[in-house]
């Protein structure tokens, strides 16, 4: 249990951690290829540090080096049945997403992908389906849910529309499109993270986006230059939040990654009133590269907002900080269409509803997100559990130094899945005073 209490300021420079969902894909990338890749600036957290160990397990070479991990690709095409068997996928949705389809095309080989306690909760069957139509054997337990067993095969390329906006199962049917016969074809109806894409567009696969759609062909191999990973918006958020509620704080955020499929919840704090002044990639944008930059912040007084279906996506792992923001805001705050939130590391509409209510918010859950009311005064305190999910402990911190109580955040230490120095960040910025 860790307590935080009422802070002054937030005041400096501050650098967030690399990114998780691009470290993931750079390994898994970068273990595609035939050439070593150099990944600079690789997370070091524990849910990369499972793709690392995945990776290594099925025969890829992973060199730590000064600032980042050199991976030693196995090739697209590689024998992998060879180092076959239990591959342990730890807290991460992503790598449980996105692995198996690259194994998924593998002719021969047999996997059982399997993780914790959080991540046999998740579903699996969303790309379990698509793996299935294009020729892979694919079982979860029950039909649902991890363990997931993958016997690889020559697959053939489909169309395939996503049932839900999810940049895992998109990612997870591209990666098996590489290996797939002929071209495959995703339509999303909704614009998530684009991160796979622009690692394709930057390793010359033949790629194309048509509105919603986006078709990737078979390639016999994968290269890659060296991969230099942003700074995460998502981690960056917690003190995003914590720099916009806690009165006199200003700071400026370096390095951070400003890719429009990432920054939702940027744009839905200034609505609200943040002070967020940054160069925010234009939405729509197609890119190769992930574009960084700087963001300066300050603390202000907020008002309530409603969030809207499309919206969510981009914004999908910040949500909970919306909630937080509309506690301390004046006003009414809805998220609707976020049903999604049901099933990450926890329910996190319960989480938070729970969790922020426990600290004297007015919230309610309704079954796609939820509605808060505030009168633009803080959240008195108490005591949050943080129900093994990385993000619900840190939002618990925030909300401790803006509260006029505290906060006790109940498993303070999941947020080591994505963020292992998050305490020491934030006691950098109330130190920078
Ligand atoms: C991620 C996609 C999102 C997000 C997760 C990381 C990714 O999940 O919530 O934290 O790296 O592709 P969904 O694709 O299931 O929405």
């Amino acid at each position: 249990m860790t307590r935080f209490a009422p802070s002054g300021p937030l005041r400096g420079t501050y650098t967030p951690p690399a990114d998780k969902s691009i470290s993931h894909r750079a390994a898994l990338f970068g273990a595609m290829c035939d050439e070593p890749v150099a990944v600079r600036n690789y997370l070091d957290s524990a849910d990369t540090r499972s793709t690392l160990a995945a990776l290594l397990k099925l025969g890829a070479g992973v060199e730590e080096e000064a600032g980042g991990v050199l991976v030693r690709g196995v090739g697209l095409h590689a024998p992998l049945e060879a180092t076959g068997g239990l591959l342990d996928v730890g807290n991460s949705g992503t790598l449980m997403r996105l692995l198996p389809g690259w194994l998924a095309g593998q002719p021969g080989g047999v996997w059982t992908l399997d993780g914790d306690e959080s991540i046999r909760r998740r579903p699996v069957d969303r790309v379990a389906e698509p793996l299935s139509a294009m020729g892979a054997q694919v079982e979860a337990r029950d039909g649902r849910f991890p363990p997931l067993t993958v016997r690889g095969a020559q697959l053939t390329g489909i169309e395939y529309e996503l049932p839900v906006a999810s940049a895992q199962v998109k990612s997870c049917v591209l990666i098996a499109g590489l290996l797939a016969d002929g071209s495959t074809t995703v339509d999303e109806r909704s614009p998530s993270r684009d991160h796979t894409e622009r690692m394709l567009r930057r390793g010359r696969v033949p790629f194309e986006r048509a509105g919603s759609r986006l078709t990737v062909s078979q390639v016999d191999e994968l290269e890659l230059d060296e991969i230099v990973v942003p700074g995460d918006p998502s981690s960056a958020a917690f003190v995003v939040a914590a720099a916009t509620l806690v009165s006199g704080s200003r700071i400026v955020v370096n390095g951070v990654g400003l890719n429009w499929t990432r920054t939702g919840f940027l744009r839905i704090a200034e609505r609200m009133g943040a002070v967020v002044v940054g160069d925010l990639e234009e939405p729509g944008t197609e890119a190769a590269v992930e574009p960084v930059g700087e963001l300066d912040l300050a603390s202000a007084p907020l008002e309530g907002t409603e969030v809207e279906p499309d919206e969510v996506p981009p914004a999908i792992d910040e949500l909970t900080l919306v909630a937080l923001l509309g506690a301390f805001a004046d006003g009414e705050t809805v998220v609707r269409g976020a049903e999604e939130l049901r099933v990450k590391e926890a329910d996190r509409i319960a989480g938070v509803v729970d969790g922020l209510r426990d600290l004297g918010a007015d919230i309610e859950a309704t079954d796609d997100g939820f509605v808060v009311r505030g009168d633009g005064s803080p959240l008195r305190g108490g005591s949050i559990d943080a129900r093994g999910d990385h993000r619900l402990a840190m939002l618990g911190a925030v909300a401790g130094l803006a509260s006029t109580d505290s906060v006790e955040v109940v498993g303070m230490h999941a947020a080591a899945v994505s963020y292992p120095g998050f305490e020491r960040d934030v006691a950098a910025l109330l130190d920078g005073n």
